[in-house]
């Protein structure tokens, strides 16, 4: 599907973001075990995490709509699930391959995970090598590293094991996993990532101490939680860049998650020059949230590296598109993790943007953006990639002229309104997706 945009005269109004892809995983995965029934509200309706809950049911899980939209009910299983019939499909979900590969490592019986053609070339030897390391067997393509997984859980031992990237999916995979093992688990982290996964431990009543960058984890069998999840701070970023870089707008972002883990894009907007603004600041499920209030914004270059990029991770390629509208010069570096995530999000995004005119460099270990406050309209693809997608939308609402963004519907992995919410932004709320494709 291709989409078309041009920047509208103004971008006002207030969009909610859909519930936080990471956080729905989890209230999904960790229910599924727990002891007792569970309320989920707000889950993400993306393409992802229907991804998650389809395996779930495969291995017994009863999930059932609960009342109202992204309300569901999760009956716990105590800890037991079912062999699975058939294969179990991740779609083009990481978190759902990594976190499902440690939560299968610890049932005893047999289990088969694949997913799409990106996700079957994505790394699966970081969680492989410590799940087998905890007595889990499993088998892979290209020596244990790609999927198709297969896996025979059960037996498994607690670990202390020294994590050689600061990813959340490895540390909730063998968290995950050691929550069914015998002895504790300990973690040493090379930087701090997405905490979602131990604090849901926690409410549920599991006992897992941090100390900073470690992380001790005894086994448990967890009681099942409510769970609100907040608005995903990753869909948010596109409308928060959008807004700061078009030179009318003023756009409120509301009930959007603000853990400080995962505010990273925050911190480097505000260090840019954005001005946003947070109010209501409350806490549901845990988890901080806040609406934020963006407006209109002159920025200036940053530099992003070191230990503020696992904070930022998903919001580089839009971060990307801010810097292009930033005076000076924007370094994004240490950013290698970028190459494999749903598509290598360096070359994708620098000839994405360079085609939409931006002056910006690829680096093998991230990008050098130089800031001209202008890109121009021209074709864009998504490469099947969601984030990509979005991101030259927002391109296309703060360039000239028109952008067209092909396999506009990779977006549904996380945001499948995200179409319906630029219409209704932009002041074109009343113009039909097949409309907007004829202004070409
Ligand atoms: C996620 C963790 C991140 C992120 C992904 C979701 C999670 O991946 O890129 O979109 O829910 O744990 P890594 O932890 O592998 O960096």
């Amino acid at each position: 599907m291709r989409r078309v945009i041009s920047s509208p005269p103004v971008l006002e109004g207030a969009v909610t973001p859909p519930g936080d892809k990471s956080v729905s995983h989890r209230a999904l995965l960790l229910n599924s075990i727990a002891r007792g029934r569970a309320r989920v509200a707000g889950l993400s309706s993306g393409a992802d995490v229907v991804s998650t809950m389809a395996c779930l049911r495969c291995l017994g899980v009863e999930i059932t709509a609960g009342e109202g939209e992204g309300s569901w009910v999760v009956q716990g299983r105590s800890g037991a699930l079912t062999e699975p019939k058939d294969v179990l499909d991740a779609g083009n979900s990481g978190t759902s391959m990594r976190l499902l590969s440690g939560f299968l490592s610890g049932q005893p019986f047999f289990s088969v995970l694949t997913g799409d053609g990106s996700l079957r070339a994505r790394p699966m030897g970081r969680v492989i090598e410590p799940l087998k390391r905890m007595g889990a067997r499993i088998r892979g393509r290209a020596d244990d590293t790609l999927a198709p997984l297969a896996i025979r859980g059960g037996s498994l031992r607690g670990v202390e094991y020294t994590m050689p990237v600061a990813s959340a999916q490895v540390k909730s995979s063998i968290l995950l996993a050691g929550l069914a093992a015998e002895g504790k688990t300990v973690l040493h982290q090379p930087a701090h990532s997405r905490d979602h996964t131990e604090r849901m431990v926690a409410a549920m009543g599991g006992r897992i101490g941090v100390d900073g960058l470690t992380l001790e984890m005894e086994p448990a069998l967890l009681e099942a939680v409510d769970v609100h999840v907040p608005g995903d701070i990753s869909s948010a970023a596109f409308w928060i860049v959008a807004a700061l870089c078009h030179p009318n707008a003023r756009v409120t972002v509301s009930g959007v998650g603000v853990n400080p883990t995962r505010t990273g894009i925050l911190t480097a907007l505000e260090a840019m020059g954005a001005r946003i603004t947070q109010r209501n600041s409350r806490t549901e499920g845990g988890e901080p949230v806040a609406d934020l209030l963006v407006e209109s914004s002159e920025l200036s270059s940053i530099d992003v590296d070191g230990d503020m990029v696992p904070l930022i991770i998903d919001e580089l390629p839009v971060l990307a598109v801010a810097a292009c509208f930033a005076g000076g010069t924007t370094n994004i570096r240490d950013a290698q993790e970028l190459r494999v995530k749903e598509s290598d999000r360096i070359a994708t995004t620098v000839r994405e943007l360079s085609a939409l005119g931006a002056r910006i460099e690829e680096r093998p270990d991230g990008m050098v953006v130089h800031g001209t406050g202008r890109l121009t309209g021209n074709a864009g693809r998504s490469h099947g990639d969601h984030r990509l997608a979005m991101a030259l939308a927002v391109a296309g609402l703060v360039g000239q002229g028109h952008t067209v963004v092909e396999g506009a519907e990779a977006a549904d992995v996380s945001y499948p309104q995200f179409w319906e919410h630029l219409r209704g932004l932009s002041g074109q709320g009343e113009v039909s997706a097949p409309a907007m494709e004829k202004a070409t």
